[in-house]
Protein backbone atom coordinates (compact mmCIF):
# COMPACT_ATOMS: atom_id res chain seq x y z
CA UNK A 1 0.00 0.00 0.00
CA UNK A 2 1.61 3.38 -0.96
CA UNK A 3 0.87 6.41 1.65
CA UNK A 4 0.10 9.75 0.56
CA UNK A 5 2.31 11.89 2.52
CA UNK A 6 2.01 15.71 2.37
CA UNK A 7 5.46 17.26 1.30
CA UNK A 8 5.26 20.00 3.14
CA UNK A 9 4.14 18.43 6.78
CA UNK A 10 7.41 16.13 7.12
CA UNK A 11 8.11 15.90 10.41
CA UNK A 12 11.67 17.82 10.99
CA UNK A 13 12.87 15.91 13.58
CA UNK A 14 11.86 11.77 14.33
CA UNK A 15 13.36 9.99 17.31
CA UNK A 16 13.12 6.13 17.33
CA UNK A 17 13.43 3.68 20.35
CA UNK A 18 14.69 0.87 17.70
CA UNK A 19 13.48 -2.21 20.15
CA UNK A 20 12.75 -5.94 19.43
CA UNK A 21 16.43 -7.06 18.51
CA UNK A 22 16.62 -9.40 20.51
CA UNK A 23 13.41 -10.82 20.01
CA UNK A 24 13.36 -10.54 15.74
CA UNK A 25 16.95 -13.17 16.52
CA UNK A 26 14.91 -15.94 19.33
CA UNK A 27 12.21 -15.66 16.75
CA UNK A 28 14.33 -17.05 14.05
CA UNK A 29 16.74 -19.37 16.66
CA UNK A 30 19.63 -16.86 16.29
CA UNK A 31 21.59 -15.24 18.65
CA UNK A 32 20.22 -11.61 19.82
CA UNK A 33 23.90 -10.30 18.73
CA UNK A 34 22.19 -11.37 15.16
CA UNK A 35 19.66 -8.87 16.06
CA UNK A 36 21.70 -6.24 17.04
CA UNK A 37 23.69 -6.98 13.54
CA UNK A 38 20.19 -6.68 11.27
CA UNK A 39 19.06 -3.65 13.71
CA UNK A 40 22.14 -1.66 12.64
CA UNK A 41 21.42 -2.84 8.78
CA UNK A 42 18.17 -1.49 9.19
CA UNK A 43 19.21 1.55 10.60
CA UNK A 44 21.37 2.73 7.46
CA UNK A 45 18.24 1.58 5.44
CA UNK A 46 15.79 3.77 7.36
CA UNK A 47 18.15 6.89 8.04
CA UNK A 48 18.19 6.72 4.08
CA UNK A 49 14.43 6.82 3.79
CA UNK A 50 14.45 9.72 6.23
CA UNK A 51 16.97 11.21 4.14
CA UNK A 52 15.08 11.68 0.51
CA UNK A 53 12.13 12.01 2.60
CA UNK A 54 13.33 15.86 4.16
CA UNK A 55 13.61 14.64 7.37
CA UNK A 56 15.86 17.02 9.02
CA UNK A 57 16.68 15.16 12.06
CA UNK A 58 16.88 11.53 13.05
CA UNK A 59 17.84 10.25 16.75
CA UNK A 60 18.49 6.87 17.29
CA UNK A 61 18.19 5.03 20.29
CA UNK A 62 20.80 2.53 20.49
CA UNK A 63 22.33 1.74 23.45
CA UNK A 64 20.62 3.17 27.06
CA UNK A 65 22.47 3.56 30.17
CA UNK A 66 20.62 0.61 31.65
CA UNK A 67 21.52 -1.26 28.76
CA UNK A 68 25.14 -1.53 30.59
CA UNK A 69 23.36 -4.05 33.00
CA UNK A 70 23.03 -6.57 30.35
CA UNK A 71 24.96 -9.79 29.93
CA UNK A 72 28.85 -8.46 29.06
CA UNK A 73 28.68 -10.40 25.85
CA UNK A 74 25.92 -8.67 24.67
CA UNK A 75 27.18 -5.26 25.69
CA UNK A 76 30.35 -6.10 23.73
CA UNK A 77 29.00 -7.31 20.98
CA UNK A 78 27.01 -3.69 20.36
CA UNK A 79 30.14 -2.23 21.04
CA UNK A 80 32.00 -3.85 18.45
CA UNK A 81 29.14 -3.21 15.81
CA UNK A 82 28.93 0.34 16.20
CA UNK A 83 32.36 0.51 15.35
CA UNK A 84 32.02 -1.65 12.45
CA UNK A 85 29.19 -0.09 11.51
CA UNK A 86 30.44 3.45 11.49
CA UNK A 87 31.23 4.40 8.07
CA UNK A 88 32.65 7.77 6.78
CA UNK A 89 32.54 7.41 3.35
CA UNK A 90 28.86 6.34 2.97
CA UNK A 91 28.08 8.97 5.45
CA UNK A 92 29.92 11.30 2.70
CA UNK A 93 28.19 10.12 -0.25
CA UNK A 94 24.89 10.46 1.21
CA UNK A 95 25.86 14.14 2.87
CA UNK A 96 24.86 13.13 6.49
CA UNK A 97 25.87 14.77 9.33
CA UNK A 98 26.82 12.49 12.72
CA UNK A 99 26.49 13.37 16.21
CA UNK A 100 26.16 11.17 19.11
CA UNK A 101 24.06 11.84 22.32
CA UNK A 102 25.40 9.96 25.96
CA UNK A 103 28.11 10.00 27.84
CA UNK A 104 30.89 9.43 25.53
CA UNK A 105 33.31 8.80 28.21
CA UNK A 106 31.86 5.80 29.73
CA UNK A 107 32.04 3.72 26.07
CA UNK A 108 35.15 1.97 24.78
CA UNK A 109 38.22 3.97 23.69
CA UNK A 110 37.80 2.22 20.14
CA UNK A 111 33.96 3.45 20.12
CA UNK A 112 34.85 6.58 20.99
CA UNK A 113 37.73 7.33 18.54
CA UNK A 114 35.28 5.87 15.40
CA UNK A 115 32.47 8.28 16.64
CA UNK A 116 35.23 10.91 16.68
CA UNK A 117 36.51 10.42 13.31
CA UNK A 118 33.07 10.07 11.86
CA UNK A 119 31.89 13.43 13.59
CA UNK A 120 34.93 15.50 12.31
CA UNK A 121 34.46 14.30 8.89
CA UNK A 122 31.05 14.92 8.47
CA UNK A 123 30.26 18.45 10.79
CA UNK A 124 30.43 20.34 7.80
CA UNK A 125 27.64 18.15 5.62
CA UNK A 126 24.76 21.04 5.27
CA UNK A 127 21.24 20.75 4.06
CA UNK A 128 20.81 16.95 4.31
CA UNK A 129 20.13 14.71 7.34
CA UNK A 130 21.76 14.90 10.82
CA UNK A 131 21.87 11.28 12.13
CA UNK A 132 21.92 11.39 15.89
CA UNK A 133 23.06 8.09 17.73
CA UNK A 134 21.84 8.15 21.23
CA UNK A 135 24.72 5.84 22.92
CA UNK A 136 25.10 5.38 26.68
CA UNK A 137 22.07 7.63 27.05
CA UNK A 138 19.65 8.19 29.59
CA UNK A 139 17.36 11.06 30.15
CA UNK A 140 17.52 10.54 34.12
CA UNK A 141 21.77 10.63 33.50
CA UNK A 142 21.55 13.87 31.32
CA UNK A 143 19.09 15.73 33.37
CA UNK A 144 21.12 14.90 36.30
CA UNK A 145 24.37 16.21 34.83
CA UNK A 146 22.61 19.39 33.57
CA UNK A 147 21.17 19.68 37.24
CA UNK A 148 24.91 18.96 38.87
CA UNK A 149 26.43 21.83 36.29
CA UNK A 150 24.14 24.50 37.29
CA UNK A 151 24.34 24.16 40.82
CA UNK A 152 28.26 24.58 40.74
CA UNK A 153 27.92 27.33 38.19
CA UNK A 154 25.68 29.26 41.07
CA UNK A 155 27.88 27.82 44.27
CA UNK A 156 30.36 29.69 41.92
CA UNK A 157 28.33 32.70 42.13
CA UNK A 158 28.32 32.34 38.15
CA UNK A 159 24.36 32.21 37.92
CA UNK A 160 21.68 33.72 39.21
CA UNK A 161 17.96 31.88 40.16
CA UNK A 162 16.49 34.05 37.63
CA UNK A 163 18.81 33.02 35.12
CA UNK A 164 17.26 29.29 34.96
CA UNK A 165 14.43 29.22 32.41
CA UNK A 166 13.84 26.77 29.66
CA UNK A 167 16.10 28.21 27.06
CA UNK A 168 18.77 27.76 29.87
CA UNK A 169 17.91 24.03 30.64
CA UNK A 170 17.48 23.50 26.59
CA UNK A 171 20.84 24.36 26.27
CA UNK A 172 22.67 22.10 29.06
CA UNK A 173 20.93 19.13 27.45
CA UNK A 174 22.51 16.80 24.66
CA UNK A 175 20.25 18.05 22.42
CA UNK A 176 20.76 21.71 22.44
CA UNK A 177 21.72 21.83 18.76
CA UNK A 178 18.73 20.57 17.78
CA UNK A 179 14.47 20.90 17.53
CA UNK A 180 12.22 18.67 19.85
CA UNK A 181 11.05 15.49 18.13
CA UNK A 182 7.82 16.26 16.43
CA UNK A 183 7.40 11.90 16.45
CA UNK A 184 8.93 9.81 18.05
CA UNK A 185 8.36 6.18 16.97
CA UNK A 186 8.80 2.91 19.01
CA UNK A 187 8.91 -0.24 17.49
CA UNK A 188 8.66 -3.66 19.42
CA UNK A 189 5.50 -3.56 20.99
CA UNK A 190 6.18 -1.61 24.39
CA UNK A 191 4.23 0.89 24.69
CA UNK A 192 6.63 2.95 27.20
CA UNK A 193 9.68 5.95 27.15
CA UNK A 194 12.71 3.93 28.56
CA UNK A 195 14.37 6.80 29.98
CA UNK A 196 14.55 8.45 26.33
CA UNK A 197 14.45 12.19 25.57
CA UNK A 198 12.01 12.88 28.56
CA UNK A 199 12.49 16.72 28.23
CA UNK A 200 12.43 16.63 24.61
CA UNK A 201 9.51 14.82 24.13
CA UNK A 202 7.13 17.25 26.03
CA UNK A 203 5.07 17.81 22.75
CA UNK A 204 6.08 15.14 20.45
CA UNK A 205 3.70 13.06 18.94
CA UNK A 206 3.91 8.96 19.97
CA UNK A 207 3.64 6.22 17.10
CA UNK A 208 3.86 2.43 18.68
CA UNK A 209 3.71 -0.49 16.31
CA UNK A 210 4.56 -4.32 17.35
CA UNK A 211 7.14 -4.74 14.50
CA UNK A 212 10.74 -5.70 15.55
CA UNK A 213 13.49 -3.00 14.71
CA UNK A 214 15.09 -5.37 12.08
CA UNK A 215 11.50 -5.51 10.26
CA UNK A 216 10.32 -2.00 10.86
CA UNK A 217 10.15 -1.37 6.50
CA UNK A 218 10.07 2.15 4.28
CA UNK A 219 6.55 1.16 4.05
CA UNK A 220 6.46 1.21 7.95
CA UNK A 221 7.99 4.67 8.13
CA UNK A 222 5.26 5.81 5.34
CA UNK A 223 2.70 4.50 7.93
CA UNK A 224 3.79 6.45 11.11
CA UNK A 225 4.52 9.41 8.84
CA UNK A 226 0.88 9.27 7.71
CA UNK A 227 -0.46 9.28 11.18
CA UNK A 228 1.78 12.09 12.10
CA UNK A 229 -0.23 14.10 9.40
CA UNK A 230 -2.98 13.57 10.35
CA UNK A 231 -2.88 14.33 14.12
CA UNK A 232 -3.82 18.09 15.36
CA UNK A 233 -1.05 19.14 17.33
CA UNK A 234 -2.67 21.81 19.86
CA UNK A 235 0.27 22.81 21.89
CA UNK A 236 -2.40 23.33 24.90
CA UNK A 237 -4.55 25.44 22.66
CA UNK A 238 -7.82 24.70 21.50
CA UNK A 239 -8.51 22.92 18.07
CA UNK A 240 -10.67 26.32 16.83
CA UNK A 241 -7.34 28.31 17.47
CA UNK A 242 -5.19 25.99 15.94
CA UNK A 243 -7.04 26.02 13.22
CA UNK A 244 -7.90 29.45 13.04
CA UNK A 245 -3.70 30.06 13.13
CA UNK A 246 -3.23 27.47 10.01
CA UNK A 247 -6.00 29.64 7.84
C1 LIG B 1 16.82 -2.91 21.21
O1 LIG B 1 16.51 -4.25 21.09
C2 LIG B 1 18.31 -2.67 21.14
C3 LIG B 1 18.95 -2.43 22.44
C4 LIG B 1 18.32 -2.21 23.56
C5 LIG B 1 20.38 -2.43 22.47
P1 LIG B 1 16.49 -5.23 22.34
O2 LIG B 1 17.85 -5.83 22.47
O3 LIG B 1 15.98 -4.55 23.55
O4 LIG B 1 15.47 -6.33 21.85
P2 LIG B 1 14.38 -7.06 22.72
O5 LIG B 1 13.51 -6.00 23.35
O6 LIG B 1 15.09 -7.86 23.75
O7 LIG B 1 13.62 -7.88 21.74
C1 LIG C 1 15.18 0.82 25.01
O1 LIG C 1 14.99 -0.55 24.84
C2 LIG C 1 16.59 1.18 24.66
C3 LIG C 1 16.96 1.01 23.26
C4 LIG C 1 16.18 0.70 22.28
C5 LIG C 1 18.36 1.25 22.99
P1 LIG C 1 15.04 -1.57 26.08
O2 LIG C 1 14.75 -2.90 25.52
O3 LIG C 1 16.31 -1.40 26.81
O4 LIG C 1 13.85 -1.02 26.99
P2 LIG C 1 13.02 -1.76 28.13
O5 LIG C 1 14.02 -2.34 29.10
O6 LIG C 1 12.21 -2.83 27.49
O7 LIG C 1 12.17 -0.70 28.72
MG1 LIG D 1 14.09 -4.29 24.31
Amino acid sequence: MEYQLDKNQIPEHIAVIMDGNGRWAKAKGLPRSAGHAEGGTNLRRIAEVCSKLGVKYLTAYTFSTENWNRPIEEVDAIMKLVVERMDVDDLMRNNVRLRMIGDMERLPESVQQAFGKCMSATEHNEGGLTLVIAMSYSSRWELTRAMRRTAQLAAEGKLKPEDVNEDYINSQLETNFMPDPDLLIRTGGEQRISNYLLWQCAYSEFYFCDTYWPDFSSEDLYRAIAVYQQRQRRFGLTGEQVECKNE
